[in-house]
Protein backbone atom coordinates (compact mmCIF):
# COMPACT_ATOMS: atom_id res chain seq x y z
CA UNK A 1 0.00 0.00 0.00
CA UNK A 2 2.79 2.27 0.82
CA UNK A 3 4.58 1.49 -2.28
CA UNK A 4 1.22 2.40 -4.21
CA UNK A 5 1.09 5.67 -2.39
CA UNK A 6 4.84 6.45 -2.83
CA UNK A 7 4.38 5.48 -6.88
CA UNK A 8 1.37 8.34 -6.98
CA UNK A 9 3.83 11.00 -5.35
CA UNK A 10 6.69 10.13 -7.81
CA UNK A 11 4.26 10.32 -10.54
CA UNK A 12 2.89 13.94 -9.82
CA UNK A 13 6.35 15.12 -9.34
CA UNK A 14 7.35 13.76 -12.24
CA UNK A 15 4.29 15.08 -14.31
CA UNK A 16 3.46 19.18 -12.78
CA UNK A 17 6.71 21.32 -13.05
CA UNK A 18 5.29 23.30 -10.23
CA UNK A 19 5.57 20.53 -7.82
CA UNK A 20 8.36 21.11 -5.71
CA UNK A 21 8.95 17.86 -3.13
CA UNK A 22 6.76 15.25 -2.04
CA UNK A 23 5.53 17.23 1.11
CA UNK A 24 4.11 19.82 -0.46
CA UNK A 25 2.24 16.93 -3.20
CA UNK A 26 0.91 15.34 0.44
CA UNK A 27 -0.35 18.31 1.77
CA UNK A 28 -1.18 20.60 -1.42
CA UNK A 29 -2.27 17.98 -4.29
CA UNK A 30 -5.87 17.83 -3.99
CA UNK A 31 -5.76 14.55 -7.15
CA UNK A 32 -3.99 12.90 -4.34
CA UNK A 33 -6.27 13.47 -2.07
CA UNK A 34 -9.20 12.18 -4.21
CA UNK A 35 -7.68 9.49 -5.57
CA UNK A 36 -6.77 7.73 -1.96
CA UNK A 37 -10.46 8.52 -0.79
CA UNK A 38 -11.26 6.73 -4.41
CA UNK A 39 -9.64 3.68 -3.02
CA UNK A 40 -11.32 4.13 0.13
CA UNK A 41 -14.42 4.60 -1.96
CA UNK A 42 -14.30 1.51 -4.01
CA UNK A 43 -13.08 -0.71 -1.21
CA UNK A 44 -16.65 -0.32 0.75
CA UNK A 45 -18.77 -0.45 -2.35
CA UNK A 46 -17.34 -3.97 -4.19
CA UNK A 47 -18.59 -5.24 -0.62
CA UNK A 48 -21.57 -3.87 -1.88
CA UNK A 49 -21.33 -1.21 1.25
CA UNK A 50 -22.34 1.10 -1.52
CA UNK A 51 -23.89 4.02 0.70
CA UNK A 52 -20.51 4.20 2.56
CA UNK A 53 -18.74 3.92 -0.71
CA UNK A 54 -21.04 7.14 -2.11
CA UNK A 55 -20.70 8.71 1.13
CA UNK A 56 -16.67 8.74 1.52
CA UNK A 57 -16.79 9.89 -1.94
CA UNK A 58 -19.19 12.95 -1.05
CA UNK A 59 -16.64 13.31 1.40
CA UNK A 60 -13.76 13.93 -1.00
CA UNK A 61 -15.60 15.68 -3.37
CA UNK A 62 -16.71 18.23 -0.42
CA UNK A 63 -12.86 18.42 0.72
CA UNK A 64 -11.18 18.32 -2.80
CA UNK A 65 -13.60 19.36 -5.68
CA UNK A 66 -13.19 16.12 -7.35
CA UNK A 67 -15.84 14.14 -7.65
CA UNK A 68 -15.29 10.16 -8.47
CA UNK A 69 -18.15 7.57 -8.36
CA UNK A 70 -16.78 4.61 -5.89
CA UNK A 71 -17.77 2.36 -8.88
CA UNK A 72 -15.37 3.75 -11.72
CA UNK A 73 -11.78 1.75 -12.13
CA UNK A 74 -9.14 4.22 -12.17
CA UNK A 75 -5.63 2.88 -13.37
CA UNK A 76 -2.07 3.82 -11.43
CA UNK A 77 -0.32 6.64 -11.82
CA UNK A 78 -3.67 8.78 -11.93
CA UNK A 79 -3.29 12.41 -11.92
CA UNK A 80 -5.69 15.65 -11.86
CA UNK A 81 -4.38 18.54 -12.09
CA UNK A 82 -6.12 21.66 -10.23
CA UNK A 83 -8.50 19.20 -9.89
CA UNK A 84 -11.57 21.37 -9.25
CA UNK A 85 -14.67 20.72 -11.41
CA UNK A 86 -13.82 17.39 -12.58
CA UNK A 87 -16.50 14.97 -12.42
CA UNK A 88 -15.90 11.13 -13.10
CA UNK A 89 -18.59 8.45 -13.65
CA UNK A 90 -19.79 5.25 -12.23
CA UNK A 91 -18.80 3.43 -15.43
CA UNK A 92 -15.93 5.21 -16.06
CA UNK A 93 -12.82 3.19 -16.65
CA UNK A 94 -9.19 4.86 -16.60
CA UNK A 95 -5.93 3.26 -17.08
CA UNK A 96 -2.27 3.85 -16.27
CA UNK A 97 -0.45 7.10 -16.47
CA UNK A 98 -3.31 8.97 -17.22
CA UNK A 99 -3.48 12.89 -16.87
CA UNK A 100 -6.65 15.05 -16.46
CA UNK A 101 -6.70 18.58 -16.30
CA UNK A 102 -9.31 20.87 -14.43
CA UNK A 103 -12.65 20.68 -15.24
CA UNK A 104 -13.15 17.56 -17.47
CA UNK A 105 -16.21 15.18 -17.61
CA UNK A 106 -16.36 11.79 -18.09
CA UNK A 107 -20.17 10.88 -17.94
CA UNK A 108 -22.54 9.71 -19.59
CA UNK A 109 -24.91 11.03 -22.39
CA UNK A 110 -28.51 10.65 -22.29
CA UNK A 111 -30.15 12.48 -18.95
CA UNK A 112 -33.70 11.87 -20.04
CA UNK A 113 -33.75 8.65 -21.08
CA UNK A 114 -35.21 5.50 -18.12
CA UNK A 115 -32.85 5.40 -15.59
CA UNK A 116 -33.85 2.15 -14.66
CA UNK A 117 -32.94 0.91 -18.26
CA UNK A 118 -29.18 2.29 -18.16
CA UNK A 119 -28.64 0.93 -14.61
CA UNK A 120 -25.49 -0.76 -14.18
CA UNK A 121 -24.86 -0.70 -18.02
CA UNK A 122 -21.84 0.66 -19.24
CA UNK A 123 -22.10 4.67 -19.95
CA UNK A 124 -18.88 6.38 -19.04
CA UNK A 125 -16.09 6.73 -21.23
CA UNK A 126 -12.85 4.55 -21.19
CA UNK A 127 -9.41 5.96 -21.17
CA UNK A 128 -6.62 3.79 -22.07
CA UNK A 129 -2.91 4.37 -20.88
CA UNK A 130 -1.38 7.55 -21.32
CA UNK A 131 -4.22 9.80 -22.12
CA UNK A 132 -3.98 13.40 -21.64
CA UNK A 133 -7.50 15.22 -21.12
CA UNK A 134 -7.59 19.30 -21.23
CA UNK A 135 -9.04 21.71 -19.22
CA UNK A 136 -12.65 21.62 -19.28
CA UNK A 137 -12.79 18.72 -21.97
CA UNK A 138 -15.94 16.52 -21.98
CA UNK A 139 -15.75 12.90 -23.00
CA UNK A 140 -19.78 11.52 -22.72
CA UNK A 141 -20.50 8.62 -23.40
CA UNK A 142 -19.28 4.90 -23.65
CA UNK A 143 -16.13 5.64 -26.07
CA UNK A 144 -12.81 4.75 -25.99
CA UNK A 145 -10.25 7.38 -25.79
CA UNK A 146 -7.05 5.39 -27.48
CA UNK A 147 -3.89 4.89 -25.77
CA UNK A 148 -1.57 7.79 -25.17
CA UNK A 149 -4.37 10.16 -27.24
CA UNK A 150 -4.74 14.09 -26.52
CA UNK A 151 -7.80 15.84 -25.81
CA UNK A 152 -7.72 19.59 -26.36
CA UNK A 153 -8.72 22.02 -23.61
CA UNK A 154 -12.72 22.29 -24.26
CA UNK A 155 -12.94 19.47 -26.40
CA UNK A 156 -16.15 17.20 -26.63
CA UNK A 157 -15.77 13.49 -27.83
CA UNK A 158 -18.66 11.76 -28.29
CA UNK A 159 -17.01 9.20 -30.32
CA UNK A 160 -13.94 6.71 -30.02
CA UNK A 161 -10.55 8.30 -30.16
CA UNK A 162 -7.67 6.42 -32.12
CA UNK A 163 -4.38 6.22 -29.85
CA UNK A 164 -1.63 9.06 -30.50
CA UNK A 165 -4.38 10.88 -31.72
CA UNK A 166 -5.11 14.72 -30.59
CA UNK A 167 -9.09 15.91 -31.27
CA UNK A 168 -10.21 19.45 -30.58
CA UNK A 169 -13.45 21.30 -30.53
CA UNK A 170 -16.84 20.16 -30.71
CA UNK A 171 -17.81 17.81 -31.09
CA UNK A 172 -14.19 16.58 -31.58
CA UNK A 173 -12.17 16.30 -34.42
CA UNK A 174 -8.97 14.95 -35.22
CA UNK A 175 -5.99 17.80 -35.18
CA UNK A 176 -2.88 15.89 -35.30
CA UNK A 177 -1.77 11.85 -35.36
CA UNK A 178 1.35 10.76 -34.03
CA UNK A 179 3.18 8.88 -31.91
CA UNK A 180 5.33 9.74 -29.86
CA UNK A 181 7.78 9.32 -26.65
CA UNK A 182 5.37 8.64 -23.44
CA UNK A 183 8.05 8.03 -21.66
CA UNK A 184 8.87 11.84 -21.17
CA UNK A 185 5.36 13.42 -19.78
CA UNK A 186 4.76 16.88 -21.58
CA UNK A 187 3.13 18.94 -18.82
CA UNK A 188 0.39 21.11 -20.74
CA UNK A 189 1.28 19.31 -23.98
CA UNK A 190 4.83 20.96 -23.82
CA UNK A 191 8.09 19.37 -24.67
CA UNK A 192 11.25 19.92 -23.23
CA UNK A 193 12.65 20.55 -26.70
CA UNK A 194 10.21 23.23 -27.57
CA UNK A 195 11.61 26.58 -27.24
CA UNK A 196 9.34 29.54 -25.94
CA UNK A 197 7.67 31.39 -28.31
CA UNK A 198 10.67 34.30 -27.86
CA UNK A 199 13.17 31.64 -28.64
CA UNK A 200 11.42 30.32 -31.32
CA UNK A 201 11.33 33.83 -33.05
CA UNK A 202 15.20 34.78 -32.22
CA UNK A 203 16.11 31.84 -34.13
CA UNK A 204 14.05 32.67 -37.08
CA UNK A 205 15.16 35.78 -37.44
CA UNK A 206 18.74 34.24 -37.25
CA UNK A 207 18.25 31.99 -39.94
CA UNK A 208 16.51 34.42 -42.47
CA UNK A 209 20.19 36.54 -41.16
CA UNK A 210 22.25 34.28 -42.18
CA UNK A 211 20.49 33.27 -45.63
CA UNK A 212 20.71 37.39 -46.18
CA UNK A 213 24.12 37.00 -45.13
CA UNK A 214 24.93 34.59 -48.00
CA UNK A 215 23.18 35.91 -50.67
CA UNK A 216 25.31 39.35 -49.88
CA UNK A 217 28.50 37.02 -50.20
CA UNK A 218 27.21 35.90 -53.08
CA UNK A 219 26.50 38.48 -55.02
CA UNK A 220 29.65 40.48 -54.05
CA UNK A 221 31.41 36.98 -55.43
CA UNK A 222 29.54 37.29 -58.73
CA UNK A 223 30.11 41.46 -58.51
CA UNK A 224 34.43 40.32 -58.19
CA UNK A 225 33.91 38.00 -61.01
CA UNK A 226 32.28 40.42 -63.32
CA UNK A 227 34.68 43.30 -62.41
CA UNK A 228 37.95 40.02 -63.45
CA UNK A 229 36.18 39.42 -66.61
CA UNK A 230 35.52 43.03 -67.34
CA UNK A 231 39.76 44.02 -66.52
CA UNK A 232 40.43 40.92 -68.69
CA UNK A 233 38.83 41.72 -71.54
CA UNK A 234 40.57 43.26 -74.70
CA UNK A 235 38.04 46.15 -75.34
CA UNK A 236 37.31 46.82 -71.79
CA UNK A 237 33.33 45.89 -72.64
CA UNK A 238 31.93 43.97 -69.43
CA UNK A 239 31.44 40.35 -70.28
CA UNK A 240 28.94 38.23 -69.10
CA UNK A 241 30.06 35.72 -66.73
CA UNK A 242 30.53 31.91 -68.13
CA UNK A 243 30.24 33.46 -71.97
C1 LIG B 1 -4.47 19.33 -27.41
C2 LIG B 1 -3.14 19.58 -26.69
C3 LIG B 1 -2.92 18.46 -25.67
C4 LIG B 1 -1.99 19.67 -27.69
O1 LIG B 1 -1.77 18.45 -28.29
P1 LIG B 1 -0.74 18.31 -29.48
O2 LIG B 1 -0.85 16.92 -29.99
O3 LIG B 1 0.60 18.79 -29.05
O4 LIG B 1 -1.37 19.26 -30.59
P2 LIG B 1 -0.84 20.63 -31.20
O5 LIG B 1 -0.46 21.60 -30.13
O6 LIG B 1 0.16 20.30 -32.25
O7 LIG B 1 -2.18 21.16 -31.89
C5 LIG B 1 -2.72 20.58 -33.05
C6 LIG B 1 -3.71 21.58 -33.64
O8 LIG B 1 -4.85 21.70 -32.76
C7 LIG B 1 -5.02 23.05 -32.34
N1 LIG B 1 -5.42 23.00 -30.92
C8 LIG B 1 -4.67 22.58 -29.88
N2 LIG B 1 -5.40 22.61 -28.75
C9 LIG B 1 -6.63 23.05 -29.11
C10 LIG B 1 -7.83 23.30 -28.38
N3 LIG B 1 -7.90 23.04 -27.07
N4 LIG B 1 -8.92 23.73 -29.05
C11 LIG B 1 -8.85 23.97 -30.41
N5 LIG B 1 -7.73 23.76 -31.14
C12 LIG B 1 -6.65 23.32 -30.50
C13 LIG B 1 -3.66 23.69 -32.54
O9 LIG B 1 -3.75 25.08 -32.73
C14 LIG B 1 -3.17 22.99 -33.78
O10 LIG B 1 -3.82 23.54 -34.89
P3 LIG B 1 -3.03 23.75 -36.30
O11 LIG B 1 -2.65 22.35 -36.74
O12 LIG B 1 -4.04 24.39 -37.18
O13 LIG B 1 -1.84 24.60 -35.99
C15 LIG B 1 -3.12 20.96 -26.01
O14 LIG B 1 -3.36 21.97 -26.93
C16 LIG B 1 -4.11 21.09 -24.88
O15 LIG B 1 -5.27 21.41 -25.06
N6 LIG B 1 -3.58 20.84 -23.67
C17 LIG B 1 -4.32 20.96 -22.48
C18 LIG B 1 -3.55 21.80 -21.52
C19 LIG B 1 -4.41 22.29 -20.40
O16 LIG B 1 -5.54 21.92 -20.21
N7 LIG B 1 -3.82 23.12 -19.60
C20 LIG B 1 -4.43 23.63 -18.46
C21 LIG B 1 -3.33 24.07 -17.58
S1 LIG B 1 -3.88 24.86 -16.15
Amino acid sequence: MFDRMKEDIQAIMARDPAAKSGLEILLCYPSLHAVWAHRLASFFWKRRLRLLGRWVSQVARWLTGIEIHPGATLGRRFFIDHGMGVVIGESAVVGDDVTLYHGVTLGGVAPSVDSDAQRGTKRHPTLLDGVIVGSGAQILGPVTVGQCARVGANAVVVSDVDCDTTVVGIPAKVARKDSRDQAQFMPYAQGADIADPILRELAATRQAMLKLQQRVESLEEERERLVLADDSSEDGKPQAVGA
